[in-house]
């Protein structure tokens, strides 16, 4: 029989299709949009159908409203935050937002436990009791609570960093490893306790371990690993989000809990490899930050500067050049001189492309999005890997605004905190020419050699300014 329930049952099948081809849809530029709008119009659903599936489950017309009214409240801030937030800010953004579905799990955890576990005389504990699944409940409050809190803490952590409220440099308690894997081995042995008997304070201490865990995570962690931090931390929301369905047996939070969990897992994988880190010591929180700003204290010599009209005149001049744009060239939003910049060397004959490094800015993607939305043709913006081999036959680089990402120590030397993270070797070229403002280190606090090189000249002062005074000679 047709009923609300198996109409938001159905439509829960629909959402997380659309989820599944937001997914699909978000790999490539070209449907990114279209993407997008699957995603919203799967959370759209979504909404529509938990509030269907309230009504028909007679809950009280308080419920509903709060419901309703949690939803608009939430859509709002969403909205705002949305439309205010700089693209440079997203990586914090969504940091924050992760720790909201960190909180949500803890709180729908301790709700089971309050409703089953913590009245064994209720109805709830008596349906689970006859149906012999006492204990899997109690696992599953107890494994929701342990990942939400992580992921609640860690976020938070991550958010902080990431928006430069609390330093960037790793956290170095004595024994980190052994404190982390000492939180874990607890952490299971708690879990078994409480299954046999659930009680609250146990409930109480592992909220407590796995919070301290969270933030000892993410705070041993250095700044350069911040993405990968970022995303894995979407994979634990994720986790938490799927044990929260399980909780409320709610069959669409599983399957998009799993989707965002795995989804993030894969992606901290792709980016572990392309930084040449081990997937592995990731997830147990920080790792080859044993150094820290190594090569600070190193004298590297004297640097050359460059002005605006003669690099306009070694660019004309010029028969190929790459441009790696890095994190200082969306601070300062030069990506549309930089797309006139291109279109005037490409109108003189001059071949223009240019290189991105997987982690240039401050998020996944951040590049080729500020390169599309100045109309920079797709087909010469090219990844790491395609363009490497190309410097050696190249006339002028220009490194616009990026440091870590074109720094030679990380190929170099061992010792230094980015080792063995793979870089675009500009410096092959015949010339280089960086945009900064100073000699400032870049987002990982290390000093770049690449500065001092016999072929490098720096144009120092704002990116923006700097290319439209290029554009201006040239
Ligand atoms: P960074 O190493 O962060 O260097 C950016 C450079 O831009 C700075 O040295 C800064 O020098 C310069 N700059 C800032 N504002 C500028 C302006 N208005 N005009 C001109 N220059 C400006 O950038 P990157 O090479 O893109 O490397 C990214 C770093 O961020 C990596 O360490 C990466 O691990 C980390 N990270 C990446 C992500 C993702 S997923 N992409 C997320 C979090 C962290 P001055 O101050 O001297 O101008």
């Amino acid at each position: 029989m047709f009923t609300l329930e198996t109409a938001a049952t159905a439509a829960y099948v629909v959402a997380a299709l659309l989820f599944i081809m937001a997914l699909a849809g978000l790999s490539k530029h070209e449907t990114s949009r279209s993407g997008n709008t699957f995603g919203m119009a799967g959370m759209a659903v979504a909404l529509i159908a938990t509030i269907a599936l309230a009504i028909s489950r007679h809950i009280e017309p308080l419920g509903i409203a709060l419901l309703v009214g949690a939803m608009a409240i939430g859509a709002a801030i969403g909205l705002w935050r949305a439309r205010v937030v700089e693209m440079t800010g997203m990586p914090e953004l969504i940091a924050l937002l992760h720790s909201f579905v960190g909180l949500a799990a803890v709180l729908v955890g301790w709700n089971g436990y309050l409703h089953v576990e913590g009245d064994l005389s209720g109805a709830e504990a008596a349906v689970l009791d006859g149906q012999n699944l006492l204990g899997i409940h109690s696992a599953e409050v107890f494994i929701g609570v342990f990942i939400g809190a992580v992921t609640f803490t860690g976020s938070i952590v991550a958010n902080l960093k990431l928006s430069a409220r609390i330093t960037s440099t790793p956290l170095m308690l004595p024994g980190k490893n052994f404190l982390n894997i000492g939180a874990l081995v607890l952490f299971f042995a708690l879990t078994v306790w409480f299954v046999i008997t659930p009680q609250l304070w146990l409930l109480i201490v592992v909220t407590a371990l796995a919070l301290l865990l969270g933030w000892h995570l993410v705070a041993s962690i250095g700044g350069g690993d911040m993405p990968v931090v970022v995303s894995m931390l979407n994979s634990y929301s994720g986790w938490a989000a799927a044990a929260s369905g399980f909780l409320l047996s709610n069959d669409l939070l599983i399957v998009t809990g799993a989707l965002v969990g795995s989804s993030g897992a894969y992606l901290s994988y792709i980016m572990c490899k392309a930084m040449n880190r081990s997937f592995i010591s990731v997830i147990a929180g920080g790792f080859g930050m044993e150094s820290s700003g190594a090569g600070s204290d190193v004298d590297y010599g004297e640097h050359r500067e460059i002005t605006a009209e003669s690099a306009a005149e070694l660019l004309s001049s010029a028969s190929s050049v790459i441009i790696t744009p890095g994190y200082g060239m969306a601070v300062a939003q030069a990506q549309y001189g930089v797309a006139d910049l291109t279109r005037n060397l490409r109108e003189r004959g001059i071949t223009v492309r240019f290189g991105i490094h997987p982690v240039a800015g401050r998020l996944p993607g951040h590049m080729n999005v500020l390169l599309a939305e100045a109309k920079v043709p797709y087909d010469i913006v090219l990844e790491m890997d395609e363009i490497n081999d190309d410097f050696d036959d190249t006339s002028v680089v220009l490194v616009i605004g990026a440091n870590d990402t074109v720094n030679p120590a990380a190929a170099d030397d061992p010792s230094s905190p980015i080792a063995g993270m793979p870089v675009l070797t500009v410096w092959n070229a015949d010339n280089v020419i960086v945009f900064k403002r100073s000699m400032a280190s870049g987002y990982a606090g290390v000093q770049n050699p690449l500065f001092f090189r016999e072929n490098t000249q720096m144009l120092f002062g704002d990116a923006k300014d700097r290319v439209d005074a290029i554009n201006a000679a040239l």
